[in-house]
């Protein structure tokens, strides 16, 4: 890490689990898990129907974060959640620009009009970007550079404050790709300092280094020492092992560890 800055840590709950009933019971395992490293806090970000009745038991250090948002703020857009909503419903965090709503769909300009909206709101909006494959000539790298350039060109400096992005290469998200494997810690620390880069470019040092970049994609239980000794990233968004209360709770341990 290149900053002391608090670690963030986001579990993307994705589409699951299937009752509000399954969904208490893992919201409060991963809160009972959080006993054990006093200091510690996490986002759940849980499918929007689950906000409401879980928000009894969110607190400072488990809170609730939704997992998309509508580019638009009320009206005629059936299906869609506005960020009015999350704001009234409490919820701390928003991921916008997930690689599972680009496959379906989501374009840059909907990402850059979905995080314009969400960094003037009381809601932290988690940008994601990542390529879907790493080539030799580095296009990678500018495939990634245009996202972020992109998603951010309705994002004033001053609302950076609202602003996390999270690296999250689809070749290593565990639901995106069969047998997919976590970054390694070195090509995590190099994308984590290019996204330092970009934002430096757009904004300048000192806000650069306030926006929190997080590693994403196949975190568990096993990886997350070496990521976190090693990924130089201010946090990570969890799926799959996020589910895991105990697996979970062994990566909060870890990444609070350091
Ligand atoms: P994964 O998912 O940890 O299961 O790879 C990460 C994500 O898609 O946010």
């Amino acid at each position: 890490m290149e900053t002391k800055r608090k670690p963030l840590l986001i579990g993307n709950w994705k589409m699951n689990p299937r009752t509000q009933s399954e969904a208490k019971e893992l919201f409060l395992a991963v809160k009972k898990g959080l006993r054990r490293t006093p200091g510690a806090a996490v986002v759940c970000a849980v499918p929007s129907v689950f906000l409401a009745p879980l928000r009894a038991h969110a607190s400072p250090t488990c809170m609730l974060g939704a997992q998309d948002v509508s580019s638009e703020k009320l009206g005629a857009h059936t299906g869609d959640i506005s960020i009015l909503m999350l704001e009234a419903l409490g919820t701390s965090h928003a991921i916008i620009g997930h690689s599972e709503r680009r496959a379906s769909g989501e374009t840059d300009e909907a990402v850059a009009k979905k995080l314009s909206l969400v960094v003037r709101s009381n809601v932290t909006a988690v940008l994601c970007v990542g390529e879907r494959e790493r080539d030799s000539s580095g296009r990678y790298l500018s495939f990634v550079e245009n996202q972020i350039r992109s998603a951010l060109k309705g994002v004033p400096p001053g609302k950076l404050a609202r602003l996390a992005i999270a690296y999250e290469p689809i070749w290593a998200i565990s639901t995106a790709t069969p047998n997919a494997r976590a970054a390694t810690p070195e090509d995590a620390h190099e994308m984590i300092l290019f996204v330092r880069k970009i934002l430096t470019d757009l904004f300048g040092r000192a806000a650069a280094l306030r926006v929190p970049i997080l590693y994403g994609g196949s975190v568990d239980q096993k990886n997350i020492a070496g990521l976190v000794a090693g990924g130089g990233s201010d946090g990570y968004l969890v799926g799959g092992a996020s589910l895991r209360a105990q697996d979970f709770s062994t990566i909060i341990r870890t990444v609070y560890a350091r």
